[in-house]
């Protein structure tokens, strides 16, 4: 019908949404892009990845001032934290790149709706008092994160990682619900700038998914840089009074309840789709039992002209998953050919030292069938070892009979720019011996990952 009031309307503008919006506009789509925040960018610019990682850098260096770091490099340094000042700069980082984006909007021409959109149809939506037709709509609306009954989130005392990042003050003891990925970073964060911090983990390990060598040895590291873990441990409830948190934590498997007393409280026990006001029945939609909106290999759902990508649609809630999935998704409602690999999905934990892991951990290759394992220490890398950074490893798995790399793992200081050679390799298809056999600069970190793939086969150097 020649009536639609444009190709493609995306409705939020995260990285999954304002790039699907762009590569939209791009390949000649009239395109409009629903979002009712402020500012453009999603969880990811304005409340996540880029907010933590500007504390995430910011905290790392004063830590190293401040604790004596740098004196052994013949540094002395004394170090006064301004927190004031940080937080300027982690909302200045925000407010740049969220411009950014409206910038690029208006450079491709992609319209921006004010404000939160609900199906009316299968083609149209309204958003704040305006209704459009579009051709294409494709959900994008992301997470948020997921609540804990009996802890009721105030974001003073009891914070979510949005509260956690603006903290007006170093909390004495923070207790961290959760040890996972937000938890660690953001627990991070606030142990480097002089708070106790105590993380609270249901399950016996910390970062659920990850490779278990990978769990093992971050535990050891953590624990070594004073924060403190009870796994295996559950808070059935957390009150806040007078400033002040109590909380009641017992045994995973249940047992004799006891009380943590915090100043803060930060709730990281996972995020959730954001389906409510969108209507979907209006449109035809279900969601799925956790919430989420099913999407074929095109990432088109079950009503024809309705799509889903991002941390709305079932897999890993990343920023660069959903990125990929917005360019894809653009590219096939323009009849392109637009594909994911999910298989190669890097995931980073940007704490110090970083945590990084592309494909399969060990123990679900195993599973798959017979496998070689090559690990190489930090420890035996020139260049860690000379920048005082030693601990971690790489550990490459590859089939035992191909020697194609099924997943690559490691604990290094920029294990997060490392893990980039590891996706493109397996990517490429590469075996083993393919990294083992490329040049890598020296002294670089990377040449832990050429010597881990060498070790698959039995063969490093310099161990
Ligand atoms: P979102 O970024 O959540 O964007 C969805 C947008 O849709 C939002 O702006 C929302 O306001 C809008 N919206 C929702 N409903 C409607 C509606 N009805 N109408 C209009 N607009 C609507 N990932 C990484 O890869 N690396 C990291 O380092 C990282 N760090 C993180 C740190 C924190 C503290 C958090 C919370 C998350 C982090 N993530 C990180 C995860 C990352 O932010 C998400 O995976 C990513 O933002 C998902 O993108 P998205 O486009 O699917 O959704
Ligand atoms: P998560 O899923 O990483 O970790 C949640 C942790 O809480 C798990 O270890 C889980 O076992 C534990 N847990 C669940 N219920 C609990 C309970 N009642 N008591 C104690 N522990 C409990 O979720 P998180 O950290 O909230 O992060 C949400 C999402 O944001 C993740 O999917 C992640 O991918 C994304 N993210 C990514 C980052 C990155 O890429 N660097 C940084 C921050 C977030």
């Amino acid at each position: 019908m020649a009536d639609y009031d444009f190709d493609v309307l995306v409705i939020g503008a995260g990285p999954g949404g304002y790039v699907a919006a762009i590569r939209a506009a791009q390949l000649g789509l009239r395109t409009a892009c629903a979002e009712s925040r402020e500012t453009l960018g999603g969880t990811c610019l304005n409340v996540g990845c880029i907010p933590s990682k500007a504390l995430l850098h910011a905290s790392e260096l004063f830590e190293e001032a401040a604790n004596g770091k740098l004196a052994s490099l013949g540094i002395e340094a004394t170090a006064t934290l301004n927190l004031d000042q940080m937080h300027a700069s982690r909302k200045d980082a925000v407010k740049g790149l969220t411009g950014g984006i409206e910038y690029l909007f208006k450079k491709n021409k992609v319209e921006w709706l004010k404000g939160a959109a609900a199906f009316t149809g299968k083609d149209s939506v309204k958003v704040g008092e305006r209704e459009v037709r579009a051709k294409n709509i494709v959900i994008a609306t992301g997470s948020s994160v997921t609540p804990l009954p009996g802890v009721a989130i105030d974001e003073t005392v009891i914070v979510s990682s949005t509260g956690a990042l603006e903290l007006a003050k170093v909390p004495g003891h923070l207790v961290v619900i959760g040890g996972g990925v937000i938890g660690l970073e953001l627990g991070s964060v606030w142990k480097r700038l002089g708070a106790k911090v105590t993380v609270v983990e249901y399950l016996d390990q910390l970062l659920p998914g990850m490779d278990a060598e990978v769990r093992k040895e971050a535990a050891k590291i953590f624990k070594k840089q004073g924060l403190e873990l009870r796994l295996s441990t559950k808070v059935t409830k957390a009150e806040a009074s007078g400033g002040k948190a109590t909380l009641t934590v017992e045994p995973a498997a249940g047992g004799t309840p006891e009380t943590i007393e915090a100043d803060a409280v930060l709730v990281a026990i996972g995020r959730r789709p954001n389906t409510d006001g969108l209507a979907l029945g209006k449109a035809g939609l279900t969601a799925n039992a956790k919430g989420q909106i099913e999407v074929g290999h095109e990432f088109e759902t079950n009503v024809p002209g309705i799509w889903a990508i991002g941390d709305v649609t079932p897999g890993p809630m990343l920023a660069h998953k959903a990125e990929d999935e917005g360019i894809a998704v653009a590219e096939n409602i323009a009849g392109l050919t637009g594909i994911v690999n999910h298989d190669v999905i890097p995931s980073v934990v940007y704490t110090t030292p970083e945590i990084a892991g592309v494909g399969l951990s060990e123990e679900l290759a195993k599973e798959r069938g017979a496998i070689k394992v090559g690990k190489f220490p930090m420890m035996a890398n020139s260049r860690a070892k000379t920048n005082h950074e030693p601990e971690g490893f790489v550990k490459v798995i590859a089939d035992a009979e191909t020697d194609r790399v099924l997943g690559v793992w490691m604990i290094a200081s920029v294990a997060g720019t490392m893990i980039a050679q590891a996706a493109q390799a397996m990517e490429f298809g590469a075996t083993s011996e393919d990294i083992a056999y490329t040049c890598h600069a020296h002294p670089t970190h990377a040449e832990a990952f050429k010597e881990a793939a060498m070790a698959v086969t039995g063969k490093p150097i310099h161990v």
